[in-house]
């Protein structure tokens, strides 16, 4: 099998497994429980809101661990709304997020919350200017993801930051699709609120994180014991948050050396690929975006026939989100970005990672010229 769907979930690295075992075979102790046994379980989890905070550049007392990249968004945007109440109900976030952010939105909006999205151009970078004119004095957050998890497009997170603090609004970035991808530390961004996800840099499933700069009123979402400070109510996922911390850190050192490697692959095989199938088009190509991904528009075709062909071929890919398998609307990134619903419809979505090799790069090329001149030939009879 050839797997280039990392932005949907990634292999567990069999070191993160390692570490995490001996707290789900002997370590199992309760880390609220005041005996030895109970406070080894502690450490654990206190060990590794250690080390997720120095990948990040933050705190210790910066990191709550949440049961994924999905609680971490809804933490961030619920649990801000409701600590600063005082000041307003708007938020602006912009029309490209993942599901996590915008569903969030529009229960928010059905609460009585005031939502603005602010459109992204042809490039699918959101624009400063729109942002800066969407903010007002009863703006209480703005959410912008780092990277978008269709096309890899990063977003001015500093600059949206300065503009933000500069109006007194806060900035919650989701950056599950950049964390252990990017060299840098993310609490450099300058947002208040950055989510991660275990699984997509190659940690377990059912485990993420919340970085909240100190002083950031927070509300918990889920209440009961004091754990996560009051926040996140829950006996921790011991072996999830070791698996996580030992996940980041291993994302974090290779960071670097795996983004010149995996963007030399990537571009490589979008230069080919241009170059063999006509009309081909890459989504996003004229914006910055992580290394690891590419959404290619292959018109004449359909993006899910793509799939299904490559996946009768041994190959992993997708036409976008995970989240969204089986949905027969066109993409809401792509539309968003003034792709016609058509040219949409015939996009897929490539995400490198780690195992993928120069090997893999060629054997996708040929299969893709194959499937996608197929599938036109077949659509023109
Ligand atoms: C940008 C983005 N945010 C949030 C999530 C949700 O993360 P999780 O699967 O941990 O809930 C994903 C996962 O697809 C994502 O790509």
């Amino acid at each position: 099998m050839i797997y280039l769907d990392h932005n949907a979930t990634t292999p567990l690295d069999p070191r993160v497994l390692e570490a995490m075992l001996p707290y789900l075979r002997e370590a199992w102790g309760n880390p609220s429980s005041p005996y030895r046994f109970g406070q080894q379980a502690r450490a654990a989890v206190e060990r590794a809101r250690s080390r997720v905070a120095e990948c990040l550049g933050c705190r210790a007392d910066e990191v709550l661990f949440t049961g994924s990249g999905t609680e971490a968004d809804n933490l961030a945007l619920r649990g801000v709304l409701r600590a600063r109440r005082a000041r307003g109900r708007h938020v602006v976030t912009s029309a490209i997020e993942h599901p996590a952010v915008l569903r969030t939105c529009a229960a928010l909006e059905a609460d009585g919350c005031r939502i603005d999205y602010v459109p992204v151009g042809r490039d699918g970078v959101v624009d400063l200017a729109t942002v800066e004119g969407m903010l007002g004095p009863d703006t209480v957050l703005l959410s912008v993801m780092h990277a978008n998890n269709e096309t890899g497009v990063l977003q001015p997170i500093t600059e949206l930051a300065a503009l933000a603090r500069s109006r007194g609004v806060l900035l919650h970035v989701d950056a599950v699709q950049t964390a252990g991808k990017l060299p840098g530390r993310l609490a450099d961004l300058g947002a208040d609120l950055v989510s991660l996800s275990a699984h997509k840099l190659h940690g377990p499933k059912g485990v993420g994180a919340l970085y909240v700069r100190k002083g950031t009123p927070l509300d918990p979402l889920i209440t009961g014991g004091e754990h996560e400070r009051g926040l996140r109510a829950g006996t921790e996922n011991v072996a999830g948050i070791v698996g996580l911390a030992e996940a980041l850190a291993l994302a974090c050192a290779a960071a670097e050396s795996e983004a010149i490697r995996q963007a030399e692959l990537r571009d490589r095989l979008e230069r080919d690929l241009l170059a063999a199938i006509p009309g081909a088009r890459v989504n996003g190509a004229a914006a910055p975006r992580v290394p690891n991904t590419t959404n290619l528009a292959f018109p004449g075709v359909d993006g899910e026939s793509v799939v299904v062909a490559l996946d009768l071929r041994g190959i992993c890919c997708s036409t976008g989100s995970a989240c969204s398998t089986g949905d027969p609307e066109p993409s809401h990134v792509l539309l968003a970005m003034g792709l016609d619903p058509r040219d949409a419809q015939s996009s897929v979505r490539l995400s490198l990672g780690r195992e993928t090799r120069d090997e893999d790069i060629a054997t996708v090329l040929h299969a893709l010229v194959e499937v996608v001149g197929q599938l036109r030939a077949v659509s023109s009879l």
